[in-house]
């Protein structure tokens, strides 16, 4: 693995970008990291064993068997049709999806026949895994891949984990009166911060909108394209439920003095670290996400809040819902059944992924019951 003194491929065409034509956002930096054609973290295979990041869908297949649950209820609550369009945005390698397919296909005939899984995966190389994990499903009409949303979800869900936390940020700084923008620039050592003025005027409206008072010398993350993304989500959706599950905040706490230097992370084999400029595109970059925003930009499309609760929450009010079925069964031995309950453990531990992580539900064009996810404790 390349060391700060020796430059990545992707930090020397960066560099040399900066000194011809100015420093770059950010969002700019971070979208190359992540996504250059070529040298991007998530462009390129995913790197197994040594992957930087572990989510939720590692925990197989006990999230996908509970979130399964949460799905079919909520084509239930649409009224059974007879299509259901199940679109998961950001689904990488697919495991998530299988997770779903296979316990639908075994638990609920019925749902399993009406699902069109739709998965969303920008990267090529990820999507061509998808089509290796998923044959079985894709043989039987029930699973396809693409690599943007569809034009229009009729009736259905559209899903994410650990999208938004994956999606390029601008970085800004409260300075006396003045709010300022942090940029990516060059100097003798290579990629470095460099300060201006804001890049666009959407970035101080999305902090009036929010009531989002920075202190002085706050940094913190604008998520723009989260903001985009749920409002073109929106708008696709014309009846039915998005659910986004990804570790954050709201707005109120996300900006709190808690959080002077922002959440912006660089992951490096399961190590969290701020050299953001480290080994770009070798390393993973994200940031928490401001679930307040998902809210405010998605109801301009529409969408109304179902509710908002911790995974942890989540998880276990679906559990119940499935009489704790998934955790133990007589035909289950009791090596699986420590395993799943450990697995468990780890899905809702508060100090682990299970307070960070929220669950935002949203809907649109129905007027939905008491989803089981949501119920309190
Ligand atoms: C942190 S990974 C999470 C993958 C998977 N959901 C999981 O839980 O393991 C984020 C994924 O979202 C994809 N992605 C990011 N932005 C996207 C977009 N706008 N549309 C589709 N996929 C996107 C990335 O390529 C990457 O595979």
């Amino acid at each position: 693995m390349a060391s700060r003194s020796e430059p990545t491929p992707l930090a020397l065409i960066l560099a040399e970008r900066i000194r011809s034509h100015g420093p770059i956002t950010f969002a700019e930096y971070m979208e190359a990291c992540l996504y250059h054609p070529v040298h991007g973290y998530y462009t390129k295979a995913e790197q197994q064993p040594g992957r930087d990041y572990f989510t939720s869908a590692d925990a197989r297949p006990l999230f996908g068997r509970l979130l399964a649950r949460q799905l079919q209820e909520m084509w239930c609550v649409l009224g059974r049709p007879d299509t259901f369009q199940l679109v998961e945005a950001g689904a990488g390698t697919g495991r998530l999806a299988k997770q779903i397919l296979d316990f639908a296909a075994e638990a609920w005939p019925d749902f399993y026949q009406a699902l069109r899984f739709i998965a969303v995966e920008r990267s090529t190389s990820r999507r061509s895994v998808q089509s290796e994990v998923l044959d079985a499903h894709i043989a039987r009409g029930r699973f396809l891949s693409r690599d943007e949303l569809p034009a229009e979800v009729a009736c259905g869900c559209i899903f994410s984990n650990e999208l938004i936390d994956a999606m390029p940020v601008h970085r800004l700084v409260r300075e006396g009166n003045d709010l300022r923008e942090i940029y990516v620039g060059t100097d003798k050592n290579g990629l470095c911060d460099e300060m201006g003025l804001l890049s666009s005027s959407e970035l101080s409206e999305y902090l009036s909108e929010q009531n989002i008072h920075l202190n002085q010398g706050q940094q913190a993350e604008a998520n723009l394209a989260a903001c985009r993304w749920i409002e073109q989500a929106g708008k696709m959706l014309k009846r039915g439920f998005i659910v986004t599950i990804d570790y954050g905040h709201e707005a109120q706490e996300l900006y709190d003095e808690r959080h002077m230097r922002g959440t912006l992370l660089a992951y490096e084999r399961h190590r969290a670290g701020e050299d953001w400029f480290r080994v770009p595109g070798e390393q993973d970059l994200t940031a928490h996400v401001n679930f307040s925003a998902l809210d405010l930009y998605g109801r301009r499309s529409g969408l109304v809040q179902t509710g908002f609760i911790s995974q942890s929450n989540f998880l276990l009010a679906l559990a119940r819902h499935g009489n704790f079925s998934d955790l133990q069964s007589d035909e289950m031995t009791e090596v699986e059944q420590t395993q799943r309950r450990l697995l468990f453990k780890t899905l809702i531990n508060p100090e682990g992924m299970g307070e960070t992580f929220q669950v935002l539900i949203q809907h649109k064009g129905i007027d939905p019951e008491n989803l089981a996810g949501l119920q309190p404790l």
